[in-house]
């Protein structure tokens, strides 16, 4: 089972083993649960892509790394980095990607931007994503304990086509979000538009 990979410790000062303690003791215990699982997706969907497996385990293990810290630790971090003031006006959803990569940046000593620019584009996307991105992207969004209309859909449509479930996802979360009268955020929509008019139409 490709769960059992070894980190080279180049793109993170640590092992596997410990990475994942440092997570049991940080997170909650669904949400550990969770990241394992988005792991195990993850690895799976590099294995059918053809894609470095330690970078996938690093960016899987580490999205939801600062999901849990309080808006202040976000605020401080976006003032201390100085990164687009306009994030002041959104909330944890979109804060523990974009902010939560520079938190784990410093927390965790992760610098490969690869895998940081996973870690931010993981609810938001982006109109250009790695392969490595899209596949945090939709490991997120189809790991086993997923439950959803249309998740079976979506995961059939992830593994036969990578780039066709990050058009699939992308849709839907416009969808639901203007369906919620919520605000998206610019990037949600410059995703949509990269993705989905080329990738998302229906058969
Ligand atoms: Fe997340
Ligand atoms: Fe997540």
């Amino acid at each position: 089972m490709t769960k059992q990979i070894k980190y080279h410790q180049h793109l993170i000062p640590m092992k596997r083993e410990e990475l994942v303690d440092k997570l049991g003791a940080t997170l909650t215990k669904k949400r550990f649960e969770h990241v394992l699982r988005v792991e195990e997706t993850a690895l799976e969907l590099a294995e059918e892509n053809g894609v470095n497996l330690e970078p996938v385990s690093i960016a899987a293990l580490c999205h939801d790394y600062a999901k849990q810290r309080p808006d202040e630790d976000f605020i401080s971090k976006i003032k201390e980095k100085k990164l687009d003031p306009d994030l002041l006006s959104y909330g944890n959803a979109i804060w523990h990607g974009v902010v939560g990569a520079e938190i784990v940046a410093d927390e965790l000593g992760v610098h490969d931007q690869r895998i940081l620019d996973a870690i931010r584009q993981h609810t938001v996307g982006a109109a250009y994503m790695t392969k490595l991105a899209q596949i945090i992207y939709m490991a997120d969004y189809i790991e086993p304990g997923r439950d959803f209309p249309g998740v079976d859909q979506a995961r059939k449509i992830t593994h036969q086509d990578l780039g066709k479930g990050v058009a699939f996802q992308t849709k839907q979360t416009l969808a639901y979000l203007i369906q919620k009268g919520q605000a998206v955020y610019p990037k949600t929509l410059a995703t949509y538009n990269a993705w989905v008019p080329s990738n998302g139409k229906e058969k």
